[in-house]
């Protein structure tokens, strides 16, 4: 009976690559929960656009390899998407994870990892998402629409901006919060602990998706809580 559970924990564990622009706060809570072990994965490298990111010292201190690359390097979208696509075979990455990465996914790398890529926005979508929403241009929109409830959506990615089958979400309450700086604050702190489990669910679980709903087959979660 252990053995088998931990074969299944085992064969679960996800060979995973982190594109990350910026600060890189939820790259480091991932990592941290994969060391806690709380997440069946690995991450195999760190791929940025961005040579200032402070992703990359992290990164190069846990000794994950980095990769910055960047489109305006490449004549054509497709030549960027075909040289991530080297990285990402030769380090068999197996799922894509979004962390706060501000380029444009090129189809050619969405359609190699159809439902294994993964994106976290900081607002309830489809609500506050779509071309130019990110960052803090997402708080400030919520506040100046003076909505009470904002929150986190982890979302599978597909060809359309922010419109990938929706796979957690969590509403945090911001009518306290005086300015889109704490909205900003209040909503990060959850997306690193709602990240860490989506992930968890989306690599232990089966999951079927019909139109933009996903199904998991298994509800309860093999192992620690996430
Ligand atoms: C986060 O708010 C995330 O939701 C959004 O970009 C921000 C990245 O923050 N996609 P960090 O680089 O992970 O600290």
């Amino acid at each position: 009976m252990l053995y088998l559970l931990l074969k299944i924990e085992g064969s679960s564990v996800k060979k995973i690559a982190v594109f990350a622009s910026g600060r890189g706060s939820n790259f480091q809570a991932i990592y941290r929960h994969i060391t806690r072990g709380e997440l069946p994965a690995q991450i195999q490298c760190l791929i940025t656009d961005n040579f200032r990111a402070g992703a990359i010292p992290f990164a190069e201190k846990h000794r994950i390899p980095v990769f910055v690359l960047s489109p305006k390097n490449f004549s054509s979208p497709e030549d960027f998407g075909q040289a991530l696509l080297d990285v990402l075979a030769r380090f068999q990455v197996e799922w894509i994870v979004l962390a706060g990465y501000l380029k444009k996914i090129p189809d050619n790398v969405v359609n190699a990892f159809p439902n294994r890529m993964v994106n976290i926005h900081p607002a309830l979508l489809p609500a506050f998402g779509g071309k130019g929403m990110y960052g803090m241009n997402v708080h400030r929109a919520v506040y100046h629409s003076g909505a009470q409830v904002s929150g986190v959506t982890i979302h599978l990615v597909n060809q359309e901006y922010d419109a990938g089958p929706i796979v957690m979400q969590q509403a945090v309450d911001i009518s306290g919060c005086r300015n889109p700086e704490e909205i900003a604050a209040k909503v990060l702190e959850v997306e690193h602990q709602l990240y860490p489990r989506a992930l968890k669910r989306l690599f232990i679980s089966p999951f079927t998706i019909t139109g933009k709903r996903v199904e998991f087959h298994q509800l309860e979660e093999i192992g620690k809580a996430g």
